[in-house]
């Protein structure tokens, strides 16, 4: 894979295309439809930072939080949408972009009636692949809230490693939970990507 610099430089959203999805720019006709995800039972019950109680307002103002971390270089945030051209049934991205530390976190949610088929286990490697191969990041990061195992087991399949628990870091749902950190390196990736093509 080599060190080269990465040459991404934001100035279109990327659409990026898996087997079963198409991972594409997020826009305010999306705006119903990602209000559906949120509304969808045991979507919101670990994410940190959406309100409990989804509204257009707030739909609106995530949107608008996806086109700013893009415009500031600083994350990317797709849409996720069932070939050939379905409507939003979920996101993914990364933010928290450091070009100079070569890291970023990535976040996901999606519609409950698509869970448990290996959906955003499809949509996160290719992100990853994004990160890794396109952004050239050195390491992913993800914060997930204790007692969230769907996304720990999702990290954990797609190469995460645990890396430690952050007591009580976060007040949401009106109480204070801690956070799993988990993390991938770049070497770690490039060995399952290796790993995975019998090279
Ligand atoms: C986390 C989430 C995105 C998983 O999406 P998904 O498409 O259902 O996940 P996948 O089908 O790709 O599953 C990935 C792995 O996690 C496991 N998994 C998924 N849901 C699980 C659950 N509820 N309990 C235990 N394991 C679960 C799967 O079994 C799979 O492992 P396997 O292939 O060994 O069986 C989804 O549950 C969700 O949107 N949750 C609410 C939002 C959220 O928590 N976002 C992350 C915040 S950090």
């Amino acid at each position: 894979m080599g060190t080269a610099l990465n040459s991404f430089d934001f100035s279109e959203v990327p659409t990026l295309e898996t087997e079963r999805l198409t991972l594409r720019r997020i826009s305010d006709r999306d705006r119903a439809a990602w209000l559906e995800v949120w509304k969808s039972p045991g979507v919101l019950d670990y994410l940190i930072d959406l309100e409990s109680v989804p509204s257009p307002a707030a739909a609106a103002d995530i949107i608008a939080w996806a086109e700013r971390i893009f415009a500031e270089k600083s994350g990317i945030r797709w849409a996720i949408a069932p070939k050939p051209e379905g409507d939003l049934i979920g996101t993914c991205g990364f933010h928290l972009y450091e070009r100079r530390h070569r890291r970023v976190e990535i976040g996901y949610e999606l519609h409950s009636d698509y869970w448990r088929q290996g959906i955003m286990t499809e949509a996160v490697q290719s992100v990853l692949a994004f990160c890794f191969e396109r952004l050239r990041t050195h390491r992913v990061e993800a914060d997930v809230v204790e007692g969230n195992v769907a996304s720990a087991a999702l990290l954990k399949k797609v190469g995460f490693t645990l890396e430690g628990v952050w007591r009580e870091r976060v007040y949401t749902r009106g109480g204070v939970h801690s956070l799993w950190q988990f993390g991938l390196l770049a070497p770690e990736y490039q060995a399952r990507q290796s790993t995975q093509n019998g090279r």
